[in-house]
């Protein structure tokens, strides 16, 4: 899996078993179904598929449909391996051809070692030749950005990267098998305000929006531009993409993201839901509760302490390497709300505990 801000890698394991108690205790029916329309790393949405749900996951950005075709739209017991193994093998084996990526991402900026982005050059370049289909043309591409991920020199954003190269940068990249999961699912592309309403409805929504200003589309241009392929002009340091100046998702508008929120719960078709939700954010936890009491019925809150990024525990550093800040807590509040009918029964609810 990459390296993702606000990826919910420690919450999911509680996330699964909250999905799986609904499942049982309130969601009769042989094949329940749930909606990720902020998919991300899909890391959550896999735990729900690996739940016994089949899963929608949805995401704005290019990446995260490649990510969601790969881990919840294809049903790994149907994947020939042995063939899949053989791209991989032939793509491993590819010397570097320089092109826009080592240019832009190894040269003008410093994420990759220049040696890994010719490979990273030649393998996308291949990748589009030897896929035979939308499914393998995703695994492939997921096997080239997390075998970049693991070779790249930031912090886990592509804000800015380190002033030394990261010592795993000087391993050679190497791509490995996606961990596929078995069963069906459905991935697209999409403004999660704009699908959700047009979807049929399903057992349980997973929401997951953006909690403050920091744009995804910003933060992981390179991975957008891996996918999309595209060579856009680049801007600034970081060098990305000019259209970095232009998208944007409500979530990221403090003015905004209430709206949008509010309006997404009101039109979701769902008869239980889970929200994450971080005391960083914009939002309320009144106001959360209050909208997902009144959508869905019933509310139970299940708080939960994390460290913060990796960059709040490093420091806020000025271009030259100087320590410039200080970060107020390493430390966030995570909050997880089950809404449904009966949740209150079937869930037990930690802050009255
Ligand atoms: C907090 S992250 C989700 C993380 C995910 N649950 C995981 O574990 O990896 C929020 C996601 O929402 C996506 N996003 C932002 N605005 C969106 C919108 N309007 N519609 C759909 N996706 C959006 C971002 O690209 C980002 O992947």
């Amino acid at each position: 899996m990459i390296k993702y801000i606000g990826s919910k890698r420690v919450l999911v394991p509680r996330i699964a078993a909250v999905a799986g108690i609904l499942r049982d205790r309130l969601l009769s029916g042989e094949a329940p179904t749930a909606l990720d329309p902020f998919c991300g790393t899909t890391r959550v949405a896999q735990a729900l598929k690996r739940e016994g749900f089949t899963v929608t996951a949805s995401d704005m950005a290019s990446y995260a449909e490649v990510l969601a075709a790969t881990y919840i739209a294809t049903d790994g017991s149907r994947v020939r391996r042995s063939e899949l193994q053989a791209k991989l093998d032939h793509l491993n084996a590819l010397d570097g051809v320089p092109g826009y990526f080592t240019q832009v991402f190894c040269e003008e900026a410093r994420y990759f070692q220049p040696f890994n982005g010719a490979r990273i050059d030649a393998m996308r370049t291949e990748i589009e030749r030897i896929a035979v289909s939308r499914e393998e043309r995703a695994i492939l591409l997921t096997a080239l950005m997390e075998a970049a991920d693991r070779v790249d020199s930031t912090t886990g954003l592509q804000m800015a990267y380190l002033k030394q190269w990261a010592p795993r940068s000087f391993n050679p990249i190497s791509l490995r098998m996606p961990e596929l999961v078995d069963g069906p699912g459905v991935a697209h592309r999409a403004d999660a305000n704009a699908l959700v309403p047009t979807l049929e409805p399903v057992d349980l929504v997973y929401l997951d929006p953006p909690y403050n200003q920091h744009s995804y589309h910003s933060n992981y241009h390179v991975w957008e531009t891996l996918i999309r392929n595209d060579a856009p002009e680049a801007y600034g340091v970081a060098r990305k993409r000019v259209d970095c100046r232009t998208v944007k998702s409500a979530y990221n508008s403090r003015v905004a993201a209430w709206r949008a929120f509010e309006s997404l719960v009101r039109s979701v078709k769902a008869r239980t839901a889970i929200v994450s939700f971080s005391d960083e954010g914009f939002f309320g936890r009144s106001d959360i509760e209050q909208l997902l009491g009144d959508a869905f019925g019933d509310v139970v809150a299940m708080p939960h302490s994390h460290p913060r990024y990796v960059g709040a525990k490093i420091g806020i550093y000025n271009p030259k390497g100087e320590r410039v800040g200080r970060v107020s807590h390493v430390r966030n509040r995570e909050y997880l709300f089950a809404a449904g009918e009966g949740v209150s029964h079937v869930l037990p609810d930690a802050e009255a505990a």
